[in-house]
């Protein structure tokens, strides 16, 4: 068959979801037609705006010219701040060449992919997890997705993962999570943790070792009673083989601003710089001295965390509240109450009911548009992350919108809900 000569990858390779469906209601508001648009995992800079100070010290960057390219590994003063901000935070203790500065953290993941997997090795991971699939795809990697179960958060246990760890050289893991706003309890990620030092130790010596990714982008988003728990700060020894993944995108709600930031063993760290350079996927010199300066400040970063959280856990009650208080009208509808992000997972299990268009409910993106076209509600399938299940599961995402879409939208679902026959 004519591939245009494109290469394996290229010709696998797929563009995101998500964005497929947030084009689709680009186009519905095009129309004129007023929706919630719950399906994107940005903040819309109406509702929340990046740090003030962050926005000047970013201008006076610019200001001082500081325009030319930065070092591949980000700029020593990035490193430095990253390096004491780690310190204060966790208590970890990272080398300025075991921490890498790119643009945005997604890079660290790419880089950190194109250094550890190839066709001759195998990734782990649970789904529904964020792009994990897509990064396979590009490494040509052999993949092992994990289903995760509703009842544990979607999260993987130490359980699941043991019958599959022997096969594995990267494990992928992600809390405050994407796309289920769950985190891992204390207990389950340390079993995890204990397993990797387990199998590691086995390996030792023998065996390439198996290497954890850690994306932690959300970790200051978590609410009340939940906690997030780092591998290395639980176990120190995890550090050769861990590489975590941060950065400003969400917790700064900064995703076009560009910064992130990966921390990992040094040789590891050194490789995936070369990839970063090669690929051009720099941070911006100026942003990263902005943010370097930025780090520091403490009091303005708690302040600015607070505010933020306050607005995105205010949203996410208020979603998870509409929800069970459909679910107590008797609607097949369920949440898991928020934990950390700007996520919800939510169960609209709506399978074979028949639309007032005398059309039969099949699948979860059946579902979806239904649910877009008759409350204007835009969410994301799991399938968009790699989860097989046909189970009514969806992404909530409530970085995009304000109280009020989401007081409009209490209405509107419930009557979409109505006019479903059984
Ligand atoms: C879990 C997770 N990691 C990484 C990223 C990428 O962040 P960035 O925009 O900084 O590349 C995202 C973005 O949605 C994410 O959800």
């Amino acid at each position: 068959m004519d591939n245009n000569g494109y290469s394996a990858v290229a010709q696998q390779l797929k563009g995101s979801d998500i964005l497929k469906i947030a084009n689709r209601l680009r186009e519905m508001i095009a129309q004129g037609l007023r929706v919630c648009n719950l399906s994107v995992g940005d903040f819309s800079p109406k509702e929340f705006q990046i740090p003030d100070t962050l926005k000047k010290l970013i201008i006076e960057s610019y200001q001082n010219n500081e325009t030319n390219y930065p070092p591949s590994y980000g700029t020593v003063e990035l490193r430095k701040s990253v390096q004491d901000f780690y310190k204060r935070r966790f208590n970890l203790e990272y080398e300025l060449d075991e921490i890498q500065i790119t643009s945005g953290s997604r890079p660290v993941a790419h880089s950190f992919y194109t250094c550890t997997l190839d066709k001759n090795s195998t990734i782990l991971y649970p789904v529904p997890s964020w792009n994990n699939d897509l990064y396979a795809v590009l490494t040509q990697a052999n993949e092992i997705r994990l289903l995760t179960k509703a009842e544990n958060g979607f999260h993987p246990t130490r359980e699941e993962l043991e019958p599959h760890i022997h096969k594995a050289h990267v494990l992928a893991l992600c809390s405050p999570s994407n796309p289920t706003g769950t985190m891992f309890t204390e207990k389950a990620i340390r079993g995890i943790c204990e397993l990797i030092i387990e199998e590691n130790e086995r390996r030792k010596g023998k065996e390439r070792p198996l290497y954890l990714l850690f994306d932690s982008v959300y970790w200051m988003l978590t609410f009340g009673k939940f906690q997030h728990y780092n591998p290395v700060v639980l176990y120190p020894e995890l550090k050769p083989y861990t590489v975590i993944v941060d950065g400003i995108s969400k917790c700064f709600a900064a995703t076009g601003v560009r910064v992130g930031w990966g921390l990992g063993p040094k040789h590891l760290i050194s490789k995936m710089t070369h990839v970063i350079a090669h690929a051009g996927a720099w941070a911006p010199r100026a942003e990263q001295i902005a943010v370097s300066k930025y780090l520091y400040l403490d009091e303005d970063i708690q302040q600015y965390i607070q505010h933020t959280k306050n607005g995105i856990e205010q949203r996410l009650h208020k979603m998870y509240e509409i929800i069970q208080h459909l679910a107590q009208k008797g609607y097949p509808v369920y949440a898991i109450e928020p934990q950390g992000a700007m996520y919800l997972s939510v169960q609209f299990n709506l399978f074979g009911k028949k639309t007032p268009q005398n059309n039969i409910l099949k699948n979860n993106n059946e579902i979806a548009e239904y649910l877009l076209d008759n409350a204007g509600l835009g969410v994301v399938p799991f399938q968009a992350f790699g989860y097989p299940e046909e189970n009514g599961w969806f992404r909530i995402s409530v970085g995009a919108v304000g109280m009020a879409d989401i007081e409009w939208l209490t209405a509107q679902l419930e009557q979409a809900l109505r006019q479903l026959n059984s």
